[in-house]
């Protein structure tokens, strides 16, 4: 197998592949979002000693840190460690991770004149390198076991950050552009889709096997302002994606939209040309089925918190799930990230359950 020009090993375990393009996998895959994580010991060990975006731009201790629950469970699909923000940062904009709070963005755009202090020129190749280099790097040490995602941030969940500063209760401070700024945030958007894009295929060029958007603020939108700032958006960073691959002659890959609150879209977002539509947890499968055009592959949804339960919790739970998803377009994973502090044998249990199912 071959990306551009690097050479990796073969590929051991192609379930969630085969998912992904409509084919029947020998198993129902499985990975966890944010899967390397606060709640593995020796993701705390490393972490005691490097800064959060020194590990991200270190790729020996990125891909270190990404291999990691790949070698502590029979999961399907590996996630290069990185965060969204990479690109709010290649933008020009400082980011810090600070403990205990999240992200912080010390000076956010706060009206449309700070617009000025972003740079859309960037070569996004040197921006990224860290986690560039981490993806391919990561490719040859997994040897093949499982495939590699690559991911990205959407437009509007990363100009909603780069207003707000951090995290949000409300957004209203990014979602008041929307509204006071409705030509001025359009804009930005397609800026930002267009570094978004760069990045996607640099990502595939690096080794990236997947691709996942994480459109995880859709949850503050109306369904016409997700209808009129992030659709057409998140269409084209999959329609020019793809087509700018082909055109380089490399392949392309499944691509996952994962709008985290956006139950409003789910049939339009099954129509939007993403290989994988993921769902978070306030949605029923069943519901998340009949909203999505029939065929669609679906990704998630179990509630992260319902690992805190013991195993038998756990897996009547996850067997629950997978009975109203069906086996069939299907990739499990939770309905959001995993938590700190989740018990490791839960997650354990979690995935026993989802490999019991006999196709
Ligand atoms: O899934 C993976 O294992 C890959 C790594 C990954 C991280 N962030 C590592 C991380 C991925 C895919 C992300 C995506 C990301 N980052 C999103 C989209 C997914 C989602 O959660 O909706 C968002 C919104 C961010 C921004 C971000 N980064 C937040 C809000 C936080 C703080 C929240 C928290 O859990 O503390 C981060 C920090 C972060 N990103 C951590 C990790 C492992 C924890 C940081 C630490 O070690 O201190």
């Amino acid at each position: 197998m071959s990306n551009e020009n690097h050479e990796f090993p073969a590929l051991k375990n192609d379930a969630i592949l085969k998912v992904a393009r409509g084919e029947k996998p020998h198993r129902i895959p499985i990975w966890i979002m944010r899967q390397a994580g606060r709640y593995l010991p020796e993701f705390l060990e490393i972490r005691k000693h490097h800064d959060f975006f020194e590990l991200v731009n270190n790729p020996e201790l990125a891909a270190e840190v990404t291999l990691q629950p790949i070698r502590r469970f029979d999961l399907d699909a590996s996630i290069i460690f990185s965060d969204i923000l990479v690109i709010p940062q290649a933008l020009g904009l400082e980011v810090l991770m600070k403990p205990g709070i999240g992200p912080v963005l010390p000076e956010p755009l706060r009206e449309p004149e700070d617009l000025k202090r972003l740079n859309f020129g960037v070569d996004v190749s040197v921006k990224t390198k860290g986690t560039l280099d981490a993806i391919t790097l990561t490719r040859k040490l997994l040897e093949g076991k499982v495939p590699l995602f690559g991911f990205t941030g959407a437009p509007w969940t990363l100009m909603s950050y780069m207003i707000e500063g951090g995290g949000s209760k409300t957004c209203h401070k990014a979602k008041s552009w929307l509204y006071k700024y409705p030509k001025e945030s359009e804009q930005l958007l397609e800026n930002i889709c267009e570094i978004v894009i760069q990045y996607l295929v640099l990502q595939v060029k690096a080794g990236a096997q997947l691709l996942q958007v994480f459109e995880s603020h859709a949850e503050y939108l109306s369904p016409d302002s997700f209808s009129k700032y992030c659709l057409p958006i998140l269409r084209k960073i999959v329609t020019e994606t793809n087509s700018r691959l082909k055109l380089q002659g490399i392949a392309t890959v499944p691509m996952v939209v994962f709008a985290k609150g956006g139950h409003f879209a789910i049939n339009e977002l099954s129509k939007s040309g993403y290989s994988v539509v993921g769902l978070d947890w306030t949605i029923d499968p069943k519901v998340g089925r009949q909203l999505a055009e029939p065929g669609t592959v679906l990704q998630g949804n179990m509630d992260p918190v319902a690992l805190f339960g013991d195993p038998e919790t756990v897996k009547a739970t996850a067997k629950a799930m997978i009975e109203k998803f069906g086996t069939e377009n299907y990739i499990c994973n939770l309905g959001h990230g995993i938590y700190p502090e989740t018990p490791v044998a839960s997650v354990e249990a979690f995935i026993e359950t989802v490999h019991s199912f006999q196709l």
